[in-house]
């Protein structure tokens, strides 16, 4: 299987809506991932950055509009192939983990798209590899811990190891920084930059809600407002000012420091 398609798209989202329970959770996305790019997606509360990742991810159909992800469109293909090749982490997988699994068997879990490693023993190779990615997410120590009782910080990492074990083209993290200190804020910017420069990753998404958590390398921002685009294109570009103070609603100032980003906002919010 090709990581994207002859155009060099990963990800294809047409004129995308989202209607689920009368509400319209997206209206009209159109968004273009290509080959080697790296996303932001910034938007509120309730904006729409988790239902559009799912749509991405393949686990949420639009009710209107075309999705292609690495070069398949959806609906023609078996998505159970497709997903070996994206890398997700989110709160509603982390909370599917059962309790009493190590760190290394929730790594070992992703080798399957499963969360928990019930359906047999995982072999020598499997295991190898998910302490090999437990290494490289900084958590090789971590590996006999068990999971529910790391901190948030460590779980994040432990999610993305198990992400990355089967060698995703596509890297999906939803709030990954959700819940970290400062310290922990800066570890996953460095990590997540040393992923950016992977070049296996054909493309990474990453969905936040603050500016300074931007990871260096990161090329491209999508701005969401009540299920619509507000901007999209290179980040330089779409993280402004102007683009913030519309999505979020209040007036913001952003600053770029080399290749990191802070906000404050200079009024009263309306
Ligand atoms: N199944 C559903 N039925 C109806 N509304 C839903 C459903 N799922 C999500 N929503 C609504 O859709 C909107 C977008 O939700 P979504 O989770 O995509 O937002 P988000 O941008 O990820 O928000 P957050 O930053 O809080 O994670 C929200 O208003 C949410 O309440
Ligand atoms: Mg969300």
């Amino acid at each position: 299987m090709t990581s994207t398609s002859a155009d060099g798209e990963v990800v294809g989202v047409h004129g995308v809506s989202v209607m689920r329970s009368g509400n319209l959770l997206l209206d009209g996305i159109d968004w273009r991932v290509g080959a080697g790019e790296r996303w932001v997606l910034l938007g509120p509360n309730g904006s729409g950055k988790t239902t559009l990742v799912s749509v991405a991810a393949t686990y949420l159909w639009p009710s209107r509009g075309s999705v292609s992800v690495l070069g398949r469109a959806l609906g023609t293909v078996d998505v159970r192939e497709l997903r070996r090749h994206i890398g997700i982490v989110s709160a509603s997988l982390e909370a599917r983990v059962p309790p009493g699994l190590t760190a290394l068997d929730v790594v070992v879990a992703g080798a399957t798209g499963a969360t928990a490693p019930w359906w047999d023993r995982p072999d020598r190779a499997t295991k190898d590899r998910a302490a090999e990615m437990l290494d490289l997410v900084g958590c090789a120590a971590l590996r006999d811990r068990r999971f529910e009782l790391l901190s948030s910080g460590e779980r994040q990492r432990v999610q993305i190891a198990r992400a990355l074990i089967l060698g995703p083209a596509l890297l999906l993290l939803d709030e990954p920084a959700a819940g970290l200190d400062l310290g922990g804020r800066e570890q996953l910017a460095v990590l997540l930059a040393r992923l950016n420069a992977q070049p296996d990753l054909a493309a990474t998404v990453v969905v936040t809600h603050h500016v300074e958590e931007i990871a260096p390398g990161t090329t491209h921002a999508l701005i969401l407002r009540s299920g619509r685009v507000v901007a999209a294109g290179p980040v330089a570009e779409t993280v402004t000012s102007a683009v913030l103070t519309l999505a979020f609603g209040l007036p913001l100032h952003v600053t770029r420091v080399g290749d990191r980003f802070a906000a404050q906002a200079t009024g009263s919010a309306r």
